[in-house]
């Protein structure tokens, strides 16, 4: 569905300064489909009918035009983890920064995937609807003038892996919602679908798996990523090296695993080499981890990996996942081992190493202190440092330009203060062009992943215990890795840099669903005192959205009906006026 128009392009020129690259136009209606990836019907979020979504493939400094049309029952937004929209926060996606798509509306984001590489993932951001789907993958291919740090591959395989309930959406909201656990999930999918089966008595029949052809001798490129809802997973393939290459948009020094933890909301690259002799398919695995696996068997996905010339099923038992019951350093010892190759580029021909973030005086610094759940008000919330995250019915970027007051309060507090938690709006205060230093303490009992929109970040440290500040002796200054997710283990903390090249509102959370749903989530306000919007932020586009105390300001759209005639007749439209304002930016010289 990609439409490389350099014509049409023109069209945005108001909208973007940068028409000198190519545009990617896509048009997504996003529509609930009944689907059965466990045996059991139920209602996934669907792209163009689509479970998981399309891939969105496209290269360094790509414009991205994507037409969103919300055929869901209640409101959408789709976040795109991983992309930096430098200094044009309006596109992320999420609630701070933009009012949400009413079911039957449509919007266009329109972004640049300005200097960066690498594999990421888009995703409903609202109300737990990545628990039903919505998510696809994003691939920023390098620009062809930029040498890659490994043999160029002869194919490119993106594997959704993630833990998965029969309940949909709005009923594990719901379950939330009444302060109940969602328990064990029902299974994991790859791709979305069910596990292959590899036991009868654990795996029902007429489930229909994943398999991936591949030619023998060959070398892919798999794209990994973890979208589910909780649940950190161990990815293997049966007798197959993973030789990882990539991270959330970093090229990592190349290191063969047989096996890599992935948590929820982590993309990792691996270069697998059909070097095995076909006497039969393989396994591709994805198992839950840290749990107690005689009760968590049915939650393992399981692929099948199938050369040409391959002679038979794959039979016996699974790839043994790690044997580290009694070493709870080995998963953290696996993470701290992916360094950054910092003598090859990335989006750029100049090396990335040649930013010594170790070197950088750091002018803030945060510590986020999660706990187990606590009772607020008769709720069950979570917290990130004591406070709950309430989120406003007016983003809080759209509240500073429109000068709403009270909104939100810029009191986040730099280390976790004692006293009883509050359900509050609270945002991190910090300016344009500051370093901050942000240490995630992970008090529960469970894996998080913490996730920051609009930056990569460089993960310098992770230990068990609490963090000091004599634990920055143990900071990698060198080649920490730089992407846009860090587990935090359970007893346990990571540290993080940034740098704060990009002002706006830039939401901080957990990817793990639940605990997001509960209230762990920030933002950081990034304002430039020297500039300021229009100079050092984009201004907000044409067809921005009003809601909260601003809703006046909306003008109503008429709901779209589903029939397809209708829908292409508005594309048609919409074609045609995209070519009138090209042709009419051509006469005005452009
Ligand atoms: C989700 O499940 C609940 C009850 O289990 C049902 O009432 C509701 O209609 C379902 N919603 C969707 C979107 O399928
Ligand atoms: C993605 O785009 C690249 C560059 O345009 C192209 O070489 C590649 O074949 C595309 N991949 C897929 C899966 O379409
Ligand atoms: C690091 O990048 C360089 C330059 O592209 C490449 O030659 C080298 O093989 C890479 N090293 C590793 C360990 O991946
Ligand atoms: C299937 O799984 C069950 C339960 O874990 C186990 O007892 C049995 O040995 C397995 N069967 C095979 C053929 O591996
Ligand atoms: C990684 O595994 C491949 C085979 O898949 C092998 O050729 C290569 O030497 C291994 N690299 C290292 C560093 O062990
Ligand atoms: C192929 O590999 C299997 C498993 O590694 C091995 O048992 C078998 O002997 C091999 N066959 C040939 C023809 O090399
Ligand atoms: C795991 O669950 C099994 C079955 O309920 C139980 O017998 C076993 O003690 C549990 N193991 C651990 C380490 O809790
Ligand atoms: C960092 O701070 C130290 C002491 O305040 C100062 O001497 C040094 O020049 C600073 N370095 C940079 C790169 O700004
Ligand atoms: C936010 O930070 C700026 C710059 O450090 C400071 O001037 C301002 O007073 C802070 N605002 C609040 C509410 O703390
Ligand atoms: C959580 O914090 C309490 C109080 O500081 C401490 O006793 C406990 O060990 C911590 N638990 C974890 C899992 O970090
Ligand atoms: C942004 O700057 C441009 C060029 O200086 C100006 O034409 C435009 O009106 C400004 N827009 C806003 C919303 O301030
Ligand atoms: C979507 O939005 C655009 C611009 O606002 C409009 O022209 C188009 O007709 C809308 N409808 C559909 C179904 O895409």
């Amino acid at each position: 569905m990609v439409a490389l128009a350099p014509l049409l392009a023109l069209a945005f020129l108001a909208a973007s300064a940068h028409a000198a690259d190519p545009f990617a136009f896509f048009d997504w209606d996003v529509t609930y489909m009944t689907a059965s990836p466990l045996g059991v019907p139920q209602k996934v979020i669907a792209i163009n009918k689509q479970f998981p979504g399309p891939v969105m493939n496209v290269t360094t400094n790509y414009n991205v035009v994507v037409n969103v049309l919300n055929s869901l029952d209640e409101p959408l937004l789709i976040t795109w983890d991983g992309i930096q929209h430098r200094k044009n926060c309006w596109q992320d996606g999420v609630l701070g920064t933009t009012c949400p798509i009413p079911p039957g509306w449509n919007w266009t984001y329109n972004f640049q995937v300005k200097d960066q590489i690498g594999s990421f993932f888009y995703f409903p951001s609202l109300g737990m609807q990545r628990a039903a789907g919505g998510f696809g993958g994003i691939t920023v291919n390098n620009r062809a003038v930029i040498s890659v740090p490994f043999d160029t591959p002869d194919g490119d395989i993106t594997l959704f892996i993630g833990d998965w309930y029969k309940k949909n959406h709005t009923h594990l909201r719901k379950m939330l919602d009444d302060g109940k656990e969602l328990g064990m999930p029902d299974g994991v999918l790859m791709n979305g679908k069910g596990p292959y089966r590899y036991n009868d008595s654990l795996v029902p029949d007429g489930i229909e798996y994943e398999t991936i052809k591949v030619e023998p001798g060959k070398t892919y490129r798999f794209r990994v990523h973890n979208v589910g809802v909780s649940t950190s997973l161990n990815f293997r393939i049966q007798n197959h090296n993973l030789a990882l290459v990539e991270t959330e948009g970093s090229y990592t020094m190349k290191q063969n695993f047989t096996n890599l933890d992935i948590h929820v909301g982590q993309s990792y690259s691996f270069l697998v080499t059909m070097d095995q002799n076909a006497s039969s398919d393989y396994y591709i695995v994805a198992s839950a981890r840290f749990v107690n696996e005689s009760l968590w068997t049915k939650v393992t996905g399981v692929a099948i990996l199938q050369y040409s010339n391959s002679k038979g099923k794959a039979s016996g038992p699974l790839p043994d996942p790690p044997n580290d019951e009694y070493d709870k350093t080995f998963s953290m010892n696996q993470a701290r081992s992916i360094r950054m190759n910092v003598s090859t580029g990335a989006a750029r021909p100049n090396p990335q190493g040649s930013f010594h973030y170790g070197s950088i005086n750091v002018s803030q610094v945060y510590k986020l202190r999660n706990e187990p759940p606590v009772i607020i008000n008769g709720k069950k919330r979570t917290t990130l440092s004591g406070i709950s995250y309430s989120p406003p019915d007016t983003p809080l970027r759209l509240s500073d330009l429109y000068d709403k007051k009270g909104v939100y309060t810029l009191d986040f507090p730099t280390m976790p203060i004692d006293g009883p938690p509050v359900i509050r709006t609270s945002v991190i205060n910090s300016t344009y062009k500051n370093f901050l230093e942000i240490v995630f303490q992970n008090n529960d009992t469970i894996v998080q992943t913490y996730h920051i929109d609009g930056y990569a970040f460089w993960v310098v440290g992770m230990d068990y215990g609490e963090w000091t500040e004599n634990s920055r002796g143990t900071y990698n200054k060198w080649d920490g890795v730089s992407r846009c997710t860090t587990q935090v283990f359970p007893g346990a903390w990571t540290a993080v840099m940034l740098s704060l090249d990009s002002p706006g509102f830039w939401n901080v959370r957990t990817e793990n669903l639940d605990t997001w749903y509960l209230g762990q989530e920030t933002y950081i306000r990034v304002v430039d005192p020297n500039g300021g919007y229009n100079v050092t932020e984009m201004v907000a586009p044409d067809n921005m959205l009003y809601c909260g105390l601003l809703k006046d300001k909306q003008k109503a759209q008429k709901p779209h009906g589903s029939s397809s005639s209708s829908a292409s007749a508005a594309k048609l439209n919409n074609y045609l006026l995209v070519v009138l304002v090209s042709l009419l930016a051509l006469a005005l010289g452009h």
